[in-house]
């Protein structure tokens, strides 16, 4: 589909389920589909503060060349073979270390490593609820989620997120009582789009909430390590794997090319890597093992050092050149880490439109209603990625965006 019917497919038709606060579940269709969004990725001439990719210059492409370079010299046969459906058994130990650091309890046969964080999205929201089945997220939420729910035919139960600080837990634990979900998907660290991190005591209370209501959480942690709260801890540390099953990749860190991913499935693992195994025998072994290589040499502490300081340093600019160029009634929500900004606009400015003439200057963004599941919810917003272009390119990208909201 092209850009522009892409945008045009994004009106919502309006939903009688929600009334003002009144939330309660509902059938949706997705509307932005990730397809379009990642053909979008491989225009050269585009000023792309749309994609969720770091930039290139955030993948450790030295340490990585020497990882793949060992690997071929040295463990030919075993990356280069079939292995077991779960993934490397070393790169699994290896993770379940820095999970413990991290306060997640957790063992090698309790872990599977994935195509990415999708394959574990996909596979767990798919294995864990049915259509016709309550499901709670985020609103916004990250688009691919709410593709996976909509194909599946779920009655989507979509929870505000209020602040900074994510969802407004009173209304929370009002819905989930009264609707008792089967899962929550929820992105707890610098969600995806909105940039909202759940802190500590309320992550403790969503576990308690949802043992209560029967509720599985589905903690999709993929940006987790950019945050640059120091004593942040995963949902998952904070339960023993009953409650909570838990996703995250590499994409964010690494590299997305490298497409490792892990997953805690809790209850469900067998199940799990029985579906993952139907579906791709297992994850690229050559990845795997050049990821490890490149693990072991315990650089990735320090290389995520570097990610959160030039993430830092884009978010910035990003917010500076974002004060002094789009009208002064912006709402940016400021995150606390990460490289996506989400920004919310006045009534009066027509996002859609602003979409298509910044798409004819060759500037794309990422419109606020793919995040979204009905328009009674959806709010006027759009989401800029900061480090995947050059600062000049942030600088001029955001300044065309300005000029055209100046004008509207
Ligand atoms: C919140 C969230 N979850 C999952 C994914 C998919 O990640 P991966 O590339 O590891 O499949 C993304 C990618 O943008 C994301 O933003």
């Amino acid at each position: 589909m092209a850009n522009m019917e892409l945008m045009e497919s994004l009106a919502f038709p309006p939903n009688p389920c929600i009334i003002g606060a009144m939330i309660s579940p509902y059938p949706f269709k997705p509307r932005g589909r990730l397809l379009d969004v990642m053909r979008q990725v491989g225009d050269p001439n585009l000023i792309n503060l749309a994609a969720g990719l770091p930039s290139n210059q955030c993948i450790p492409k030295a340490d990585l060349r020497e990882a793949f370079a060992a690997t071929l010299e040295e463990n030919a046969d075993e990356a280069l073979g079939y292995h077991v459906p779960d993934g490397d058994v070393r790169l699994r130990e290896l993770l379940v270390n820095r999970f413990r650091h991290r306060g997640i309890n957790t063992s090698a046969d309790q872990m599977v490593i994935t195509t990415g964080c999708s394959q574990g999205l996909h596979g767990m929201i798919r294995l864990i609820a049915k259509s016709g089945d309550v499901v709670a997220c985020e609103a916004p939420a990250y688009y691919s989620t709410l593709e996976i729910m909509g194909d599946l035919g779920v009655n989507v139960l979509p929870i505000p997120v209020r602040d900074s600080e994510g969802i407004d837990f009173e209304l929370t634990q009002t819905l989930f009582r009264r609707f008792k979900p089967k899962l929550f998907v929820l992105c707890s660290t610098l969600s995806n789009p909105s940039g909202a991190t759940v802190p500590n005591e309320i992550r403790k209370a969503l576990v308690e909430l949802c043992r209560e209501t029967g509720t599985r959480i589905l903690e999709d942690e993929i940006y987790g390590e950019l945050s640059e709260i120091s004593d942040l801890k995963p949902i998952r540390a904070y339960d023993d794997g009953s409650t909570v099953s838990y996703v995250t990749s590499f994409s964010k860190t690494v590299a997305p090319g490298l497409r490792v991913g892990v997953c805690l499935p809790g209850l469900n693992a067998n199940a799990f890597a029985l579906q993952k195994c139907q579906q791709d025998m297992h994850s690229a072994t050559l990845c795997e093992v050049a990821f490890r290589r490149y693990f072991e040499t315990g650089r990735f502490d320090s290389h995520l050092d570097f990610l959160r300081r030039l993430n830092r340093e884009r978010r910035e600019l990003g917010l500076r050149i974002i004060k002094e160029c789009f009208p002064a009634s912006v709402k940016v929500w400021e995150p606390a880490g990460g490289f996506l900004l989400w920004v919310e606009l006045p009534p009066d400015v027509q996002v859609k439109q602003v979409y298509k003439s910044a798409l004819a200057q060759k500037v794309a963004f990422c419109h606020g209603a793919a995040f979204f599941t009905s328009e009674e919810q959806q709010v006027s917003a759009m989401r800029l990625n900061c480090s995947r272009p050059s600062e000049d390119q942030l600088v001029k990208g955001l300044k065309i965006l300005g000029q055209i909201m100046q004008r509207a």
